[in-house]
Order: structure tokens, then sequence, then C-alpha cells
């Protein structure tokens, strides 16, 4: 495994529509666990291909990024001694993702992205959504989701067609985000 550069805006690559994945072989199988690697290492939620600059459909999610490595915390502060487990992975791949049935109702969630550092907005997407991909081993699957893994998927598959969260923007909010990172980025 590997961690991977993660490209940032305004990188055209970004911009690219992403192809569908055809072969299930072990290059595929490199990708999504250096992606699963570069995806905790930055730390993040979610990862799209083309994040580090490849054009294919895939996406990696895990809504619990935190932290199977670690140590367990443990207190005795009423001098017993407790373990907290610490929380758990739950990598989960998307290969040639579809969204079936999106809900008319809309959800406000405030997104950020990895390749869009810094930056935060709120952003609306339908609530429920029903998923549909493959595995790496090419099988299909199929699932409703809400919450905060329906926003996640329909973030990342944005990134399949070329489209970032502050495409969602009014082009003033797109404006000042982008020039709030370039102002970010001479501080660095
Ligand atoms: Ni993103």
């Amino acid at each position: 495994m590997a961690i991977r550069e993660i490209i940032e805006v305004p990188d055209p690559r970004l911009k690219q529509v992403s192809v569908p994945v055809e072969t299930f072989d072990d290059e595929l199988k490199t990708l999504v666990d250096d992606m699963f690697e570069t995806m905790y290492d930055a730390p993040g939620i979610g990862l799209a291909a083309i994040q580090v600059g490849v054009p294919l459909r895939v996406l990696v999610i895990d809504l619990q990024p935190d932290d199977e490595d670690a140590e367990p915390v443990a207190c005795d502060h009423d001098g017993h001694h407790h373990h907290h487990q610490p929380t758990k992975k739950e990598p989960r791949v998307f290969i040639n993702p579809e969204i079936l049935d999106p809900s008319e109702e809309h959800t406000l969630y405030q997104e950020g992205c990895l390749s869009v550092p810094e930056i935060y907005a709120e952003v609306e997407r339908p609530s429920r959504i029903r998923a549909r991909w493959q595995d790496l081993a090419g099988n299909t699957h199929e699932e409703d989701m809400d919450g905060l893994m329906a926003t996640c998927l329909q973030h990342e598959m944005d990134h399949l067609e070329g489209v970032l969260f502050i495409d969602h923007l009014s082009r003033l909010k797109r404006n000042m985000a982008l020039k709030k990172l370039e102002k970010l980025r001479k501080v660095a």
C-alpha cells in the first residue's frame, strides 16, 4: 500500500469525467488499498479515484475513520479501570456507483473536500437515495441510504462527473471560497 498525492483545485483533472471500471483485477485492488491509506492519512471520510489522479469510477468511504491502531484509552477516575473501545473502521468500496431513487426531500450538510482544503460550506442534496454499485469482485449491490452516508456518496459521485461541492454554491460564494483558499495557501 502507498499514500498517493491528493490533487487540489484548480487542477484541471478534477473536472474530468471518470470512466467505468471494466477489469476487476489486482491493479484495481491496489488502487483501492492506496485510496484507503491516502484517505485515512489525510484524514477524510471519502475519496474518489480522480482525487489521486486516476479517472476511474471508484470511490472509498469510511464514516468512522478513527482509528483502529489507537491505544485504547484507559481512565481510572473512580478507582476502576475502564477501557474505551476505539472506533471501528468501516471501509466501503463503491465501483461504478449509480443513484436510483433520490428523495424529493433535501437536507443541508456542511461539506468539505480533500481537494478543496480548509473550505467548508453547506450543500443541499436529496436526503435519501437508493444506490447500486459493484464491489472489487464485480458483484452488484443495492442499498437504501440516508443521513451522512447518502450525502457522502453523492459528494463522492459528483467527483466522477468532474463536479466539486463548491460547484453547488452560488458564483459569489464559490469565488469567496476560492479566494479564501488562495489566501490560506499564501500564508502556508
Ligand atoms: Ni470531495
